[in-house]
């Protein structure tokens, strides 16, 4: 497990964006997993502002996204689909068809989780799966207690998770109770993995993270055992590890 430590939230942005186009100009058809949440935004916004000034290509890039809210419409301001068009998609020319978030609407959720584990298979392995992490050490939505070894399933969001995401709805009562997630097996199948965290919110996890057991009572510890895995954490998020 490879731990860059940086000053801030910014400079977090800036170091993944770096190792991001890197990977992107070295294999311009690589598979992306991305992330939503807070923790990416400075990514994106750091790789829009590179596309503009240098015009790195994503048209022959291929994304799979870790989750999706079960039952919010596509178009709702908080599902994932928007929000990685409004943070991401709408300004890179990545083709739409090349995008794959998982539709948290069909009436078969089963049959939905089942085809997304498939469109990733198809795929091939992903190239470089980026991670943020909950202050409970999930990774994708996987909660607590998610097995090691799962593939993309059903998950019910913690108390604590639909609190701390409670702050984009306008109430607790608005936020999903259920998502569909890629599984810790599918993600420990990438081929490299980022995963970035900020603020001090995250440095219980991140401690556990990086010197706990590794347990399913903290997801983001199976990080340990994957042969290529980079943290990029800033000062107060690395707090309670030095
Ligand atoms: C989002 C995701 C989650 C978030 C995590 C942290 O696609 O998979 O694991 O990365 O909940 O969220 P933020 O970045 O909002 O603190």
């Amino acid at each position: 497990m490879k731990i860059i430590v940086v000053e801030d939230y910014n400079e977090m942005s800036k170091k993944a964006a770096e190792i991001l186009i890197k990977k992107v100009q070295e294999k311009p058809n690589a598979v992306l997993g991305l992330a939503t949440g807070s923790t990416p935004v400075g990514l994106y916004k750091e790789l829009i502002e590179d596309n503009q000034k240098n015009g790195t290509s994503y048209k022959d890039i291929h994304t799979v996204n870790l989750d999706e809210y079960i039952g919010l419409p596509k178009e709702d301001k908080n599902s994932y689909y928007t929000f990685m068009r409004e943070n991401l998609f709408n300004q890179l020319t990545i083709p739409e068809e090349h995008t794959n978030i998982p539709n948290g609407n069909n009436q078969d959720l089963l049959e939905e989780c089942d085809r997304y584990e498939k469109i990733i298979d198809a795929l091939g392995q992903v190239d470089l799966q980026i991670l943020g992490i909950g202050s409970n050490g999930h990774i994708g939505f996987n909660e607590p207690g998610s097995s090691f070894t799962g593939q993309t399933h059903i998950i019910d969001l913690k108390e604590s998770t639909r609190q701390a995401n409670a702050r984009f709805f306008e109430s607790i009562d608005e936020v999903p109770k259920q998502a569909i997630t890629m599984g810790i097996g599918t993600i420990m199948k990438s081929k490299e993995i980022l995963l970035l965290a900020s603020g001090t919110a995250k440095a219980e996890a991140i401690r556990g993270t990086i010197h706990g057991e590794v347990t399913e009572d903290l997801p983001a510890s199976i990080l340990q055992t994957h042969p290529n895995v980079t943290l990029i954490v800033d000062k107060e998020a690395y707090s309670l590890c030095e």
